[in-house]
């Protein structure tokens, strides 16, 4: 979907993701604790639904996405929860960690980190995930028989079946699937693949 799309679905009152987590978030809250203050870090968090669940679950969590409105409606629900939340607007494409965490996560954005740069980020995703940390993601994959999706962005570049698993070789692989479901994302039913992943680091 197109930058200017985002800003403009995320800057009406209604949330365009919803306002149920992930359930991908649920299950690293779940494996995650109760250990206190675990930091998160959520790449591209849009409107804020998952950040939103990890703060409820006492993670220090921490938001980057490139869409302002999206993090002023992630920060004034968070407000009206009387949640803390950090928010940080960037290009994923520009950005780097420089903080240590105990969960990497990212859901359905890092498609719009160009291939040419994937390898440098995960290297800095990994290098910044405390020991026993999570990296959680799931991108979508290119399928020969699943046309591509109406709401397509030109700056959104597919995953190959595999690739995650290729980035995180040298990590324990926890959960590892790959999955076609339907969407309705734009009004215009259609279907993705995607490879969901959560590895840890072991040393
Ligand atoms: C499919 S949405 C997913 C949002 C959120 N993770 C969720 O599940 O509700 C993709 C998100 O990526 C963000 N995004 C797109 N390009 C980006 C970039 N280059 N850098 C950072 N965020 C980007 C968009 O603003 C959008 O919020």
């Amino acid at each position: 979907m197109a930058m200017e799309t985002y800003n403009d679905v995320y800057s009406k009152p209604e949330f365009y993701w919803g306002q149920e987590p992930n359930h991908l978030c649920r299950r690293v809250v779940e494996m995650i604790f109760p250990k206190p203050k675990a930091s998160v870090v959520d790449l591209g968090c849009g409107e804020g639904k998952d950040i939103i669940h990890f703060a409820r679950n006492g993670f220090k969590a921490v938001g980057i996405d490139i869409s302002k409105p999206g993090l002023q409606k992630a920060n004034q629900w968070a407000n009206q929860e009387r949640l803390e939340i950090k928010t940080v607007q960037a290009n994923l494409n520009e950005f780097n960690l420089t903080e240590m965490f105990d969960v990497v996560y990212s859901s359905g954005t890092l498609t719009y980190i160009s291939p040419a740069l994937r390898q440098e980020k995960f290297l800095n995703y990994k290098e910044h995930t405390n020991i026993g940390g999570l990296n959680v993601f799931n991108v979508f994959v290119e399928k020969p028989f699943i046309k591509t999706a109406p709401d397509w962005g030109t700056d959104e570049y597919f995953y190959r079946s595999g690739d995650l698993l290729n980035l995180y070789w040298d990590w324990e692989i926890v959960l590892f699937e790959e999955v076609i479901f339907d969407c309705n994302s734009s009004g215009v039913p259609h279907k993705h693949a995607m490879d969901v992943m959560i590895t840890r680091k072991i040393k």
